[in-house]
């Protein structure tokens, strides 16, 4: 699945006990809304972020951008931090909420950012024109953006979110208001950006979009990390052992003495592997595990996928382990 990242395994975005407390107006402190965060994420992976309402995924993603400052600890992009906003020029990113202008149409639109980043107007034509086309708003183009249903809302800022051609692609939400063929396309766009070598982060509460399309995913619980990994490790139920064969039909005598009898009745046995549970089951189960255990967090473990770098200074586990 991300066999690059696993090679090359250069970290592109990496937080360092990453806190972030909301103060109320007087300075007092109203909300914690990260905690403690530690992640890397590789370039060339679809990293997903995950979590209830509230739990911190867009809090995350703005003291990445820079949007925010932290209140403890460190938001690395590019190895830089996330409040150098010159680093920007080099992401996309797909906001939430659209704040994009609704008297502009998406021509005007594209045109607009195109000059926030110094495009020449030749390139900003062009890349305008392709990104029109591959987000599906040919017929559309000339028309303001208020105009715009929710879904189309959506493309005209993926287009916006691509115009500067960047490395790393943050969106937040990306199938929200789109049906289930935008969902599709939407999904498909982000492993074709991955296939161009892109690095892709974004916030879903559509699981299965997520299991579709995500080499990796942290799952948030109210500001804390309950879970990393390798979504395909992540939905794999060990203990049990899935047996597919092919060439015999399955009699109760195969069923009894599987492996030996489907060679004795002349099948082979094709895959001999773990069944997966969904990316549903394990986010529900992890929200029930953190309601019944507050204090518990992710502990990393190293050994548990190829892809985890060194563990740094910064992101040594702080409590106990997630996963028992
Ligand atoms: N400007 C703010 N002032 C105070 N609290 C805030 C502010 N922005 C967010 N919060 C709080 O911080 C917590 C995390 O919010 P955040 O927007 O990061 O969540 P989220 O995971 O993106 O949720 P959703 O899935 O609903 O988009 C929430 O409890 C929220 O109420
Ligand atoms: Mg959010």
């Amino acid at each position: 699945m991300s066999t690059n990242n696993q090679v090359n395994g250069e970290v592109l975005v990496e937080t360092r006990n990453l806190t972030k407390v909301y103060l109320d107006f007087w300075g007092r402190k109203k909300k914690e809304a990260l905690r403690a965060l530690n992640l890397q994420i590789y370039r060339g992976e679809v990293f997903g972020l995950l979590g209830p309402n509230g739990s911190g995924k867009t809090t995350t993603i703005k003291l990445l951008l820079g949007l925010l400052f932290p209140t403890e600890g460190e938001a690395l992009v590019f190895g830089r931090p996330g409040t150098d906003v010159a680093k920007n020029e080099r992401i996309g990113y797909l906001p939430e909420e659209s704040y994009l202008y609704r008297f502009l149409n998406a021509e005007e639109t594209l045109d607009f950012y195109g000059r926030l980043f110094n495009l020449s107007p030749e390139v900003r034509k062009k890349r305008a024109e392709e990104l029109i086309e591959k987000v599906g708003l040919s017929r559309d183009k000339k028309r303001p953006l208020r105009e715009y249903s929710k879904g189309m809302r959506q493309r005209i800022g993926l287009a916006q979110a691509l115009i500067n051609d960047p490395e790393l692609v943050i969106l937040d939400e990306p199938t929200s208001g789109l049906d289930p063929i935008g969902t599709r396309w939407m999904k498909d766009l982000i492993l074709e950006l991955k296939a161009q070598g892109k690095t892709v982060i974004m916030c879903s509460h559509r699981l299965d979009d997520v299991q579709d399309v995500c080499d990796r995913i942290a799952i948030l619980y109210e500001g804390e990390l309950k879970e990393l990994g390798r979504v395909d490790e992540l939905l794999e139920i060990a203990d049990l052992v899935e047996l597919r064969a092919r060439g015999v039909r399955l009699t109760e005598e195969l069923k009894r003495d599987l492996e030996e009898v489907i060679r004795r009745h002349g099948g082979t046995v094709e895959s001999v592997q773990h069944p997966t549970t969904t990316l549903e089951e394990l986010f529900l189960r992890i929200v029930r595990e953190s309601q019944l255990h507050p204090g518990r967090r992710y502990l990393p473990q190293v050994e548990r996928s190829p892809m985890a770098a060194p563990v740094s200074a910064g992101s040594a586990p702080v409590e106990s382990a997630a996963r028992s």
